[in-house]
């Protein structure tokens, strides 16, 4: 059976003014599947990350999300994507429960079992790190 990718990028070309970055890219992303985007220094992943971010706007082919084309992803789409940031998912100079605020209100949750999750990990003594 036939399933939608649950992220595919079709024929997909990008420049800066002269410089072409993304050369006729395709590739798409199954349903349970792990899937690694390698390439030296300057290949152009943090440009296609950005494409899927609608950060940056292609120049030519097709990239659909869901099964629908990015140009039309919802907020809720994005809802249902994670993200490690490029450095380090956490800030130094915040500690580490501000940390788990932080990124509880990025997500739109409460963060009221921080305490929980804190001792469950423990790292509650060192909440104020
Ligand atoms: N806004 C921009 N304007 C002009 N050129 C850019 C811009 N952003 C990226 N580039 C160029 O596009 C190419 C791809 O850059 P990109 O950042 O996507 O590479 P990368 O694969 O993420 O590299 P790295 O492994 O270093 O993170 C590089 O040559 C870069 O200099
Ligand atoms: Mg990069």
């Amino acid at each position: 059976m036939m399933t939608t990718p649950l992220l595919s990028m079709d024929d997909v070309s990008l420049s800066f003014k002269t410089k072409n970055v993304l050369n006729h890219l395709s590739f798409a992303i199954e349903s349970g599947s792990c899937f690694g985007f390698l390439g030296p220094s300057g290949a152009g992943k943090t440009t296609t990350i950005k494409l899927l971010t609608r950060q940056l706007v292609k120049d030519a082919g097709r990239i659909a999300l869901f099964g629908r084309p990015i140009e039309h992803a919802t907020p809720n789409d994005y809802n249902r994507i994670g993200i490690l940031s490029d450095t380090s998912a956490l800030y130094e100079r915040m500690t580490i429960e501000d940390n788990l605020r932080f990124y509880a209100k990025v997500r739109g949750v409460t963060g009221n079992n921080i305490p929980t999750l804190l001792e469950r990990m423990n790292l509650a003594d060192d909440r104020k790190t």
